[in-house]
């Protein structure tokens, strides 16, 4: 998210540290206030990533992994087209707490900014949406979601277009283009959150 994004709160920009970036959306989740926001604002990243991700894998028994999935809202998009074998991580236990009983088949408190505790090509896709962005998870995480992904598995991510530059996504995914770990399938300029001027790049990568 961006500082417009985000009302009469503390701009999320001026966040530093993680336990900053913690608490400001531990708070955000009480009263349902985060999931009331996102359809305030028509916040369209979940619902455009998985219908991109939905062209590529028709298997709905495909074991996803939600990286910073908040509240859920990408695990309840999966869910309308028929997948159920999806675990999530995310920072804010709070938000983790929030998540629909059973919607999820595990969730994990983790800082994605850290190695993440999981095996090596566990998954048949990763979604990261709207957790590229400002003080949030940093472009290293792609390495993560590279090891624990299977050969031939989907990576499916938004970064949001105010860090892409400025955080060295635009060189690591050059970067990774190069290095033949995986190959491009979807980059676009999706809408996001269209209603408040803020866009993201949606990628779609096959690992090889
Ligand atoms: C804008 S929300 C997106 C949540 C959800 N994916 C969605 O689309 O609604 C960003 C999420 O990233 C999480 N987050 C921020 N920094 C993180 C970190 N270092 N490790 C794990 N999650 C983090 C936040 O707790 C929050 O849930």
């Amino acid at each position: 998210m961006a500082q417009k994004d985000v009302g009469n709160k503390v701009p999320i920009y001026k966040l530093k540290t993680t336990k900053e970036v913690m608490d400001y959306y531990d708070e955000w989740g009480e009263n349902d206030k985060y999931n009331k926001d996102m359809v305030d604002w028509n916040y369209t990243g979940p619902k455009e990533t998985v219908n991109t991700f939905l062209k590529y894998e028709k298997n709905k028994d495909a074991l996803i992994f939600d990286a910073g999935c908040g509240t859920g809202l990408v695990g309840s998009e999966l869910k309308k087209f028929g997948f159920k074998n999806f675990h999530g991580a995310d920072l804010s236990q709070k938000l983790l707490n929030t998540i629909p009983l059973n919607l999820y088949k595990k969730l994990l408190r983790t800082d994605l900014n850290k190695p993440i505790n999981l095996k090596d090509n566990t998954y048949d896709a990763i979604f990261c949406v709207g957790t590229f962005t400002f003080g949030h998870v940093k472009p290293n995480a792609l390495d993560e979601f590279l090891r624990i992904t299977k050969k031939g598995g989907l990576i499916c991510f938004t970064i949001n277009e105010g860090i892409y530059k400025n955080y060295g996504f635009d060189k690591k995914i050059q970067e990774l283009n190069k290095t033949n770990l995986w190959s491009e399938i979807e980059f676009f300029k999706s809408d996001y959150i269209a209603s408040k001027d803020v866009n993201a790049w949606l990628g779609l990568y096959k690992v090889k």
